[in-house]
């Protein structure tokens, strides 16, 4: 077993998918190594990969928003992605992709050991719930699996593009406020 420090490390050599080869930064994730909750998104984008920190363009700024709106600070949580480099043009990450960079964040989830996964977006959901997922049908819906509570929930890109969505997505972080201050 790694501690973050050291898998960090290893992250950051990576060379297992082609993603290596454009990236700027590996973005491994951050936040607080003890968190109660963690925030699972698809990959980096164009200002992730700039700076190597997750959700801190227009979409991670709206996520630390919903963040604070539920009681907490960034600080508080801890941030990461299925893939740690940045897809080309942000396209979705090829199932190859996701498949080798997963077992970091198996890492990083037995690191933190959180009480909450929240999944952002159909991405995150399929890898880490189930490849039947359709975030539509399913957001706001508790899974347990092992010792964590999992709750797929639209991608904060999802509601810039269609702010309708924000209402359900709301729902869903009260479900999560509440559900956190029972555990
Ligand atoms: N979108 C994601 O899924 N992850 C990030 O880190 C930024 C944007």
């Amino acid at each position: 077993m790694y501690n973050m420090n050291e898998l960090t490390e290893i992250i950051n050599k990576c060379r297992r998918c082609s993603l290596h080869s454009k990236r700027k930064n590996v973005v491994v994730g951050e936040g607080n190594i003890d968190a109660k909750i963690m925030f699972i998104g698809e990959g980096p984008g164009e200002e992730e990969d700039n700076t190597g920190r997750p959700f801190v363009g227009r979409a991670g700024q709206l996520l630390t928003r919903m963040i604070e709106a539920i009681e907490l600070k960034r600080e508080d949580v801890y941030i990461a992605n299925i893939v740690k480099c940045r897809p080309p043009n942000n396209r979705v990450p090829l199932e190859e992709e996701a498949i080798k960079c997963l077992p970091y964040l198996r890492y990083q989830v037995a690191i933190v050991r959180p009480k909450i996964i929240v999944c952002l977006g159909a991405t995150s959901a399929k890898y880490i719930i189930s490849r039947e997922i359709r975030i539509t049908k399913d957001r706001g819906v508790w899974y347990q699996k092992g010792n964590f509570y999992i709750i797929p929930t639209y991608h904060p890109s999802a509601l810039l593009r269609d702010p309708s969505k924000k209402k359900d997505s709301w729902e869903d972080f009260k479900n999560i406020r509440d559900k956190l201050k029972k555990l």
